[in-house]
């Protein structure tokens, strides 16, 4: 099988954070409509991940469509006395099929290591989900010309043993590039993600080219093109241009026109 052959096919997901009411389920509805229409970017899934309220609800409308459903986080247990967590199988319950975790918010704003990404990894896995792992160096170690070294250590620790190339996706997000306009160059970027992809095949085999690897951090339509042209990245993870229909429509137009 040539090395083409062995590409996987590119996703785009939108994480909408704690954006979006009832109301917000319009533009939801708007990317589903698109995305029927004939040969629309049909060489790429597409996912969005609302907050948990609603997530049952995207998840009925998006049955049967070519929109998946994601969850932002979950907590490790099945159940238990874990007031204001969601376990993995209740993602599942919900109809989602997969769940972001050890975004650099949850890591930063809620203390989460690589050893508690990893258990919500296992418990998705577990459930039938598909983790996508988050991994990304801050500024201030990318300015110490730790990055190569920060995420491969984020990577090693976060990714379960159970995790193989069909079930599970890694999204590199460089911390300082989430919400500023800023992203690395395309250079930077084939770098990290060469490394990822390096890591991942140590610990994987040569299947781990299947593997998806997103990148994140201030994606837009303007920039898509480049951006998923880089070799390794095999879709992205948008925050902020995900929230409209039609800026979230423009970054598979740029870069999955088919
Ligand atoms: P952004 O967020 O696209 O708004 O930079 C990306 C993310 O946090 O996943």
């Amino acid at each position: 099988m040539s090395a083409s052959a062995s590409r996987p096919r590119p996703l785009v997901a939108g994480n909408w954070k704690m954006n979006g009411l009832k109301a917000g389920l319009a533009e939801a509805r708007a990317v589903i409509a698109r995305l029927a229409e004939p040969g629309f970017a049909t060489g790429a899934d597409a996912m969005i991940c609302p907050p948990a309220t609603l997530l049952a609800e995207l998840a009925t409308l998006a049955k049967g469509t070519r929109l998946q459903v994601g969850g932002q986080d979950c907590h490790t247990a099945v159940s238990g006395a874990n007031t204001g967590d969601i376990s993995a199988q209740m993602l599942a319950d919900a109809g989602v099929t997969a769940v972001i975790v050890g975004h650099s918010e949850r890591r930063a704003d809620h203390a989460e290591s690589s050893a508690l990404v990893r258990k919500k990894a296992e418990a998705a896995l577990a459930a039938g989900l598909t983790p996508i792992i988050c991994i990304g160096e801050t500024a201030g170690e990318r300015q110490a010309g730790l990055t190569l070294q920060v995420v491969r250590r984020q990577l090693e620790d976060s990714l379960p043993s159970a995790s193989n190339p069909a079930n599970t996706v890694v999204a590199y997000e460089p911390v300082w590039a989430i919400g500023t306009g800023q992203t690395p160059t395309a250079t930077d970027v084939a770098e990290v993600h060469a490394a990822i992809r390096e890591t991942l095949v140590k610990r994987l085999g040569p299947g781990a080219s299947a593997l998806r690897l997103l990148y994140g951090g201030s994606v837009k339509a303007s920039n898509a093109r480049e951006l998923m042209g880089v070799a390794n990245v095999d879709g992205a993870l948008v925050g902020g241009a995900s929230l409209k229909a039609s800026d979230f429509l423009g970054i598979f137009a740029e870069a999955y026109a088919s």
